[in-house]
């Protein structure tokens, strides 16, 4: 067979130039240079050359693969498997956009009970979280010889308390000092919630922290009855928990109140399989003693106090079973709320 190189070579060249996309690139590819291309039918063509023609068929094929590189190589269109990686950029697919985050599930649940009770008329107070015993206890009626005063119980700060010698300051182990703070500087009538955190020292497991979240209710007034309070906590449970909410006053002790209850809801009415009752708050008439410690006049007035856990009220209208769970932030326990 008889090669003709330079008209091959022009051919490819006016071929070459005409190329404008990869893929026309990759078929000149394939045409010169591929296992059925030219290059390979020159060199098949050998076997049969006469031994003379040989050497110039060889130089031939070489010059030729080398000059057809060269074309390829000097086009600036890429080749066709360069194309898929610069279409990994796929203008037609939709952005990613940034994903918001939003309040944690019990941020959540303590603005849903502020805004119950900002409802009804409550006006939502924060108080300190490092307390004196006079706030956490004394004011409060809980006698110096109360177990919850030891240490096992709470959390004592290595600082003296500025307004009593040799006393230490303390975490505050309930939202209850709220109530004395606030009385210490208001005179009724008031209706004020406090939120935030508590503190004991207790083992850590499913239904215990060391720290969590109370909400503090007060109303003092003239005229206040038990009555109102039982109203008002029935009427919080329904909008919070739903219509079908069943609850249960038990009486209860507490030195702050009297007399006094705990509120226990039915769990397995909102859903939930765990004990069938499950207690979220205690509550009660302020004792007269509480009053007495706060300044105000003997006899004056009357008033209600409730206390409840803000873990408890969301394990139960979430159905949460592990109180651990609020604070590992873990992403796929957060994100369901
Ligand atoms: N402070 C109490 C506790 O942490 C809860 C409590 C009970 C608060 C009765 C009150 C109350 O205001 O009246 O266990």
């Amino acid at each position: 067979m008889q090669w003709n190189f330079q008209e091959i070579q022009s051919q490819a060249k006016a071929e070459a130039d005409l190329i404008n996309d990869p893929l026309t690139l990759e078929d000149f590819r394939q045409k010169y240079l591929g296992k059925k291309g030219l290059v390979a039918a020159v060199f098949a063509s050998l076997g049969q050359a006469a031994p003379t023609v040989k050497a110039a068929i060889g130089k031939g094929a070489n010059d030729l693969r080398a000059f057809a590189e060269g074309l390829i190589a000097g086009k600036s269109v890429g080749t066709a498997s360069s194309k898929a990686t610069e279409e990994q950029i796929d203008i037609s697919l939709p952005g990613t956009g940034e994903s918001l985050g939003h309040t944690h599930i019990l941020t959540q649940t303590m603005q849903e009970i502020i805004a119950v009770f900002e409802q009804m008329g409550f006006v939502s107070v924060e108080t300190p979280e490092i307390e004196t015993e006079f706030h956490n206890f004394t004011g409060l009626n809980i006698p110096i010889d109360h177990p919850s005063r030891d240490a096992f119980d709470t959390f004592y700060l290595d600082a003296e308390d500025p307004s009593a010698r040799g006393r230490r300051l303390l975490l505050r182990s309930h939202t209850s000092p709220g109530q004395v703070r606030i009385m210490k500087e208001h005179k009724p009538p008031m209706a004020v919630i406090v939120p935030g955190r508590v503190y004991r020292p207790d083992a850590v497991d499913a239904s215990h922290s060391f720290m969590f979240h109370q909400i503090e209710g007060l109303l003092v007034d003239e005229k206040v009855q038990f009555s109102e309070l039982k109203g008002l906590l029935t009427e919080f449970c329904r909008r919070f928990f739903g219509p079908k909410v069943i609850m249960r006053f038990r009486p209860h002790f507490f030195p702050f109140t009297e007399p006094s209850a705990e509120v226990d809801i039915n769990a397995e009415v909102l859903g939930i399989q765990r004990k069938k009752w499950l207690e979220i708050l205690g509550c009660g008439m302020v004792n007269p003693k509480v009053f007495e410690a706060v300044g105000y006049p003997k006899g004056k007035y009357k008033g209600f106090a409730f206390g409840m856990g803000v873990e408890r009220m969301a394990m139960l209208k979430y159905g949460i079973n592990d109180i651990r769970l609020f604070y590992e932030n873990d992403v796929r326990f957060l994100k369901q709320f």
